[in-house]
């Protein structure tokens, strides 16, 4: 794993965001997994600011996202569909045809969740993944004990999850239990995964997940696995990691032609 430590949620951002618009510009109909939460707005932000300022198209790109809550219509506010809708896809040019999202609504979910690697599958795979980590090391929200082999499936949130999540909702009873994700597996088959964590909050989490065993009880821990997986954090995310002097270094010291 790559691990790139800068001052700030803001360099990282701009960083995640220069890879991206790079694939995007080499490879106009590449495909985009995206991330939900806090971590990824300001590299949103980046993308519609290239869309708006330099033309940066959209058109060609299909999207698939990690995750939705089952149960809430598309419509409601704390849904991933109306978080993708109001931070990213309503101002870029992506076609909604492109959009891929979970379906918390679906009656057969199991069948849903097919489909959905289906399409991810028939599309030709992801080309870049956006991940973020919640506080117990899930990723998408692949909760702790996740199989590391997992496929997109619904799964039940733990309490952590729910009270980390639930200034969205009306309060913590309000966040659903269950919600469908893509699986580790699912993530494990992205061409490159672009882990973004910011804050205190995240250092536990990615200490155990960069620096710990492989384990399903830390499912970002996977990533090791990963050929392409780059983990852009911030100082304060960086504060538990016990080689970041060496990360630091690494970076500082790139050959050019390695650079982003
Ligand atoms: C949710 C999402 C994850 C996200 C995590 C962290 O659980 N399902 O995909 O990474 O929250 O969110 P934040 O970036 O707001 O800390």
């Amino acid at each position: 794993m790559e691990i790139i430590i800068q001052p700030d949620s803001f360099e990282s951002s701009y960083l995640a965001a220069r890879i991206i618009v790079r694939l995007v510009r080499a490879k106009p109909q590449a495909v985009l997994g995206f991330a939900t939460g806090q971590s990824p707005l300001q590299l949103y932000q980046f993308l519609i600011k290239m869309h708006k300022n330099e033309g940066l198209d959209f058109s060609q790109v299909t999207a698939f996202n990690l995750d939705e809550y089952v149960g809430l219509d598309p419509s409601h506010p704390a849904s991933y569909h109306s978080y993708m809708r109001d931070n990213l896809f309503r101002q870029i040019n992506i076609r909604k045809d492109r959009v891929n999202i979970p379906d918390g609504l679906a009656s057969d979910i199991p069948a849903s969740c097919h489909t959905y690697e289906d399409r991810i599958h028939a599309s030709g795979g992801i080309d870049i993944q956006i991940l973020g980590i919640g506080t117990d090391g899930h990723i998408g929200f692949n909760e702790p004990s996740s199989s590391l082999a997992s496929r997109t499936r619904i799964k039940t949130l733990t309490a952590q999850t729910r009270r980390d999540n639930a200034a969205l909702f009306s309060g913590e009873a309000a966040v659903p239990h269950h919600v469908i994700t893509m699986g580790l597996g699912t993530i494990m088959d992205c061409r490159m995964c672009l882990l973004l964590a910011f804050g205190k909050k995240k250092a536990l989490a990615i200490a155990q997940a960069v620096e710990g065993p492989v384990t399903a009880m830390v499912p970002a821990s996977i990533l090791q696995m990963h050929p392409h997986a780059i983990c852009m954090i911030d100082e304060e995310a960086a504060s538990g990691l016990q080689r970041a002097f060496y990360y630091r270094w690494v970076y500082d010291n790139k050959p050019d032609w390695q650079k982003y």
